[in-house]
């Protein structure tokens, strides 16, 4: 059995690559009610918190592999490593960004400590340290519906953002033959390092009108956010990483994704084209 532990972006998209493959797989999530019926197919639902260790003891039962993915919370996360070692599971995938213990954005600060004990903690364990996602510009939809034009602080910086299907391929694979992969770090990308002038030519193109990018300074990127409903407290860390973007902090591209899943990672065109109507 699989334990993917929230059902995001990520974790449903694991959930449902792991069913289609015939893996027995098992999602915990704290509103069953929010598990799509096409998310549920072939896909066991255990309800928990990650707050609630018993809880993730309960969805730990019979667990080989773990794909470790929620908002990063230290104690939520630990609690999870914790019960794989209660239980014995084998092998956790961590998804993870670019953490770093003396990182100025404190997210990154906190995926380091997770990660930290998830090493100590003697499981095998492979890292996605994932590029920025592509999945980002779903916050951007709202603003390029109305106006045709967005707004970021990531100024001229290229970033290799990655496709969130992508991560979730790479750590379906993991999860289902952990033994290549135990002690890896891997780096996820997407093909090309573009920067959000190239991102607004692309939608212009696929979309099939003019897409327009401003930039904005990080307090303006902050209150973009919490216009589009983020917490204040999330909204400014996110800004503070997106004006990293603008100092190239996500600039790089690997071939992480091909060398695990065997194909191409997805570009931002495609990104665009499979999701136009959110952007229409
Ligand atoms: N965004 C980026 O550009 C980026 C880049 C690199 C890495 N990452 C990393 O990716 C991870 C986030 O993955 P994602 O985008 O798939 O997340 P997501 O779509 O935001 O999903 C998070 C899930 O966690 C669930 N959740 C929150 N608190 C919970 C709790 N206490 N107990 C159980 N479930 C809980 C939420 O469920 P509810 O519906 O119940 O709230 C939601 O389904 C983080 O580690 C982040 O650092 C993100």
């Amino acid at each position: 059995m699989i334990l993917v532990t929230t059902a995001g972006k990520v974790g449903t998209e694991v959930a449902r690559l792991l069913a289609d493959r015939g893996k027995p797989v098992r999602v915990l999530v704290r509103d069953p009610g929010k598990v799509t019926a096409p998310a549920r197919s072939g896909v066991e639902v255990a309800t928990g918190d990650l707050d609630d260790p018993a809880s993730v003891d309960v969805a730990m039962r019979g667990v080989s592999s773990v794909v470790l993915v929620s908002p990063a919370i230290p104690v939520q996360e630990i609690n999870v490593v914790e019960s794989a070692v209660r239980a014995g599971a084998g092998h956790v995938v961590k998804i993870t960004s670019k953490a770093s213990v003396d990182s100025p954005i404190a997210r990154r600060r906190d995926q380091a400590e997770i990660e930290n004990r998830l090493i100590a903690s003697g499981l095998g364990h492979t890292l996605l340290r994932n590029n920025a996602y592509m999945q980002n510009f779903f916050m951007s939809a709202p603003s390029i519906v109305r106006t045709s034009r967005f707004g970021s602080a990531a100024g001229d910086g290229r970033l290799g953002m990655v496709d969130t299907r992508d991560v979730a391929a790479v750590a379906a694979e993991i999860a289902a033959a952990p033994a290549a992969h135990a002690g890896r770090t891997y780096w996820p990308t997407g093909p090309e390092s573009i920067s959000f002038a190239d991102a607004a030519e692309v939608l212009s193109k696929v979309l099939g009108r003019t897409i327009g990018f401003d930039p904005l300074t990080v307090e303006e990127q902050a209150r973009a956010l919490i216009e589009v409903g983020l917490p204040e407290g999330l909204a400014a860390m996110n800004a503070q990483a997106v004006g990293l973007f603008a100092e190239g902090d996500c600039d790089y591209v690997t071939d992480d994704v091909p060398a695990v899943v065997g194909r191409p990672a997805r570009s931002f065109e495609q990104f665009v084209a499979d999701h136009a109507a959110v952007f229409s």
